[in-house]
């Protein structure tokens, strides 16, 4: 029945495709942020031990299961869980995990990815020219307050784009774009890196040296280090970054063959990913504004203004400090960096659901595609009309943050301990270009699942929190929000179960049909 013959071109496209798909607005915005809020040199050694322990192992796991679902016709999470385990039959329902987490965070993630595509417009044209600081972050909150009509103008724009890449296939699509977006990502980064590293106090209106954010980030920090949330944002982060937890990495994994490698693609894209975040990534955001800020100030704005409080509403104004022609050009590379980040990985996200329904609805890839823009469309628009009452941040918490953790206990569970380590083992190895440290085989049985539950166990309160608005908390800050906030959540699980009953029909069917699921 499945309509799905796709396979990847190119091996330098495969890798491209798959960094992209990890690199994204995760490694501009999201890990600056986190690194600011959690004390700098305190977050980096958590972080790295979690890249390590859990990001890695997960790379393998996910890479391989993706390769051994791919080679029996399964291209999402559910039948390959399903395909994992002959005797049970539940995991495919978790397996919707790796369906839902993509078309969620999909749905807000465009819309970031259409600001920057609409900044990096607005700095071609000078917009930003002449604007104090306050005009600047006014320009933003009018911006997503829908002040105008440009945001939902660029964001159904950035909608369209990445259904007609999809619409166009992996290597056709996917990988065009990614072989364009991956070069250009990284000329942008180096070119502001430079930028940030080298501002030295006293030129162009700076006051501190660019690097003193730099060394800031990475003096580690032990009297904090014990810090459960700490370690908790690490993980998430690392999480975030990797796409581990998605469903995402599987499903670009399905299109491979079976003896192509696992072990050396994996070990790329992923340390593409950490270049990307902690060299390019930790360069730009933090030192330039440290530069004119300081540390203190840079912290104060990050927890004030939220996660976009540097990148949209005072980068913009700072880069005007540089002169009108560098100004203009570090703008468009800025957000021009940002928008191809964001397209790389959200083609990514669109994969999942479209190889769905071409292997068990029959539907053509065009259709798939369509049918996924739709989706994301109908879904989103509430990300974009409630930005301001929640309904983004809510989107971001239970489908970008606590999801993964989920469906990374469940397939870890699975792989490790009912597929079992020595046939786990085989599957990485098959085809291997590099040779595996056989520590891995130890870290991915008992290591990675025994984090992951203490990440989980660990995240229990805050969830709770959450669901129970908690006021202690801080979760609800803004009481008028609620209705918003559970509207949001009630239509996120409603996308979980509709997600159930599709696949439980295709399991009837298969059943029906007599063919092995
Ligand atoms: N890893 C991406 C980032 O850092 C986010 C992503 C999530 C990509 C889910 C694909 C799937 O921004």
């Amino acid at each position: 029945m499945s309509t799905n013959n796709e396979a990847w071109g190119s091996r330098v496209g495969l890798v491209l495709a798959m960094a992209g798909n990890a690199v994204g607005l995760g490694n501009f915005l999201r890990f600056p942020v986190q690194a600011i809020n959690n004390g700098g040199g305190t977050f980096i050694i958590p972080y790295l031990v979690c890249f390590l322990l859990m990001g890695l192992p997960l790379l393998f796991v996910e890479w391989s299961m993706g390769r051994f679902g791919g080679a029996r016709g399964h291209h999402s999470t559910p039948f390959i869980l399903d395909a994992m385990d002959k005797k049970r039959h539940f995991w495919k329902y978790l397996g919707v995990f790796g369906l839902f987490t993509n078309i969620a965070v999909a749905a807000y993630y465009c819309y970031i990815e259409s600001w920057a595509l609409a900044y990096a417009f607005d700095s071609v044209m000078n917009v930003f020219g002449g604007m104090t600081q306050e005009e600047v972050a006014a320009h933003f909150q009018s911006y997503v307050g829908l002040g105008s009509t440009e945001p939902i103008v660029f964001w159904i724009l950035c909608l369209a784009l990445n259904t007609w890449v999809l619409s166009r296939g992996l290597s056709g699509g996917i990988e065009m774009v990614a072989k364009i977006a991956m070069p250009l990502l990284i000329m942008f980064g180096v070119l502001l890196a430079i930028q940030g590293l080298t501002l030295e106090a006293g030129e162009k209106g700076a006051v501190y040296d660019g690097v003193f954010g730099l060394n800031w980030l990475w003096e580690p920090d032990f009297s904090t280090i014990w810090k459960a949330d700490v370690w908790l944002a690490a993980a998430g982060q690392i999480f975030f970054t990797l796409s581990v937890g998605m469903g995402t990495i599987q499903c670009y994994a399905s299109y491979l063959r079976s003896r192509d490698d696992i072990a050396l693609n994996a070990m790329s894209a992923g340390w593409m990913n950490e270049f990307v975040e902690v060299v390019l990534g930790a360069a730009v955001v933090i030192p330039i504004s440290v530069g004119y800020f300081g540390i203190d100030k840079v912290v104060e704005i990050v927890q004030s203004g939220g996660g976009f409080g540097l990148a949209f509403q005072t980068l913009p104004f700072l880069f005007h400090k540089w002169g009108e022609v560098l100004s203009i050009v570090a703008g468009f590379s800025w957000f021009g960096l940002l928008f191809f980040a964001g397209i790389t990985s959200s083609l990514a996200m669109g994969t999942p659901f479209m190889g769905f329904l071409q292997d068990e609805f029959g539907f053509n890839r065009k259709k798939a595609a369509w049918t996924f823009g739709l989706i994301i469309l109908l879904l989103g628009l509430p990300t974009v009309v409630f930005y301001n009452e929640g309904v983004f941040a809510e989107y971001d918490y239970w489908a970008g943050t606590v999801s993964l953790v989920v469906f990374a206990v469940a397939e870890i569970i699975v792989f490790s301990w009912v597929f079992g380590m020595e046939k786990g083992w085989e599957e990485i190895n098959r085809g291997a270009d590099i040779k595996v440290p056989v520590i891995f085989k130890f870290i991915i049985k008992w290591i990675t699942p025994l984090i992951l539950l203490a990440v989980f166990i660990g995240s229990l309160p805050g969830i709770w929190d959450a669901i129970t608005f908690n006021a202690n908390s801080g979760y609800l800050a803004v009481e008028e929000n609620k209705p918003y906030i559970i509207f949001a959540r009630l239509l996120l699980m409603g996308v979980y179960v509709a997600i159930c009953y599709l696949v439980w029909i295709a399991y009837k069917r298969r059943m029906k049909e007599g063919r092995e699921t």
